[in-house]
């Protein structure tokens, strides 16, 4: 039974290689553009960075798959089969990215018949590395995670995120899922700009729940492995087993607490076919 390790060690080295890409890409002037609506920004970096990981991954691995946010952007089919699989986020904060703002990473997942094994993320501002390997733990920079066991929602910080759809209705719904955590009352709610690291948080410990509709496969994939290999709980919203091209995810340290978010929560529909125009907002 093949475990993965050395797949691990490789995602390891291109990911911090991609984020100090990344690192350096700050400083520069950025050529951003928009893909499915104005606030949905890509920059040169987001293509340097992808290509950078399946080039060298490719080279390592000629067999394997890979799903990738901006191969899928220019029309490589994003589908999920039982060959092993990589599920690569070049730069998952964009609009941090163009802003500087101190929130941006690269995510790199690995999945084998349709399983998750690996999970791989660089904080691109403080160098932080968070890795995982199914059955055998998470760390962040060596040293092992561990969720919050917290179960009263009355003492949890929520962290969620604005997708894509901005419409006011969709608004209206983002609004009011965020009134009910907020009037639980929970100590708060907080959105950072990076979904994948806003679900880092979750696997150290420093907040209780996330949730969010319109998030993709490779925002997920990785801190997925992560959040799971350090005892938390990554579900569907609907309080079921997590689809990962279901676009909407619910992760906490506590069953208790994923559960309470589920039932507060009003569903936004984004579709699940990440390449199909007709989803796209
Ligand atoms: C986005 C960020 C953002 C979240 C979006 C993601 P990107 O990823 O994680 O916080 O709200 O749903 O698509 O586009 O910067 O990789
Ligand atoms: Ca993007
Ligand atoms: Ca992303
Ligand atoms: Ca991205």
């Amino acid at each position: 039974m093949e475990d993965w390790s050395d797949c691990l060690d490789v995602a390891v080295q291109i990911t911090r290689r991609a984020g100090q890409m990344v690192q350096s890409a700050v400083k520069q002037e950025k050529r951003v553009s928009s893909k499915s609506t104005p606030t949905d920004l890509v920059t040169e970096a987001d293509h340097q960075v992808e290509e950078l990981i399946i080039s060298t991954l490719r080279e390592k691995y000629p067999s394997h798959r890979f799903i990738g946010e901006e191969s899928s952007a220019a029309g490589v089919k994003c589908e999920l089969t039982d060959d092993p699989t990589w599920i690569i986020d070049p730069i998952d904060g964009t609009c941090n990215f163009v802003h500087s703002f101190p929130m941006v990473a690269v995510s790199i997942g690995f999945a084998v018949r349709k399983e998750l094994e690996l999970g791989v993320i660089y904080h691109c501002f403080d160098g932080t590395l968070y890795t995982a390997r199914k059955g055998h733990g998470a760390f962040c920079n060596g040293v092992r995670l561990q969720v919050s066991k917290e179960k009263d929602v009355s003492k949890a910080l929520i962290l969620t995120e604005i997708g894509a759809k901005r419409d006011p209705a969709t608004l209206d719904i983002f609004l009011g899922n965020m009134k009910k955590l907020l009037s639980a009352p929970t100590h708060g709610v907080r959105i950072i700009g990076s979904s994948t690291l806003a679900l880092c948080h979750i696997a150290s410990g420093a907040a209780e729940a996330y949730y969010q509709y319109g998030l993709h496969c490779w925002d997920i994939a990785a801190a997925a492995v992560i959040i799971r290999e350090a005892g938390g709980y990554v579900i569907d919203t609907t309080g079921g087993a997590l689809d990962l091209m279901s676009r909407r995810v619910v992760a906490a340290g506590s069953r208790e607490i994923a559960d309470y978010v589920v039932k507060q929560l009003q569903p936004i529909n984004y579709g699940r076919d990440d390449t199909d125009p007709d989803d796209l907002p």
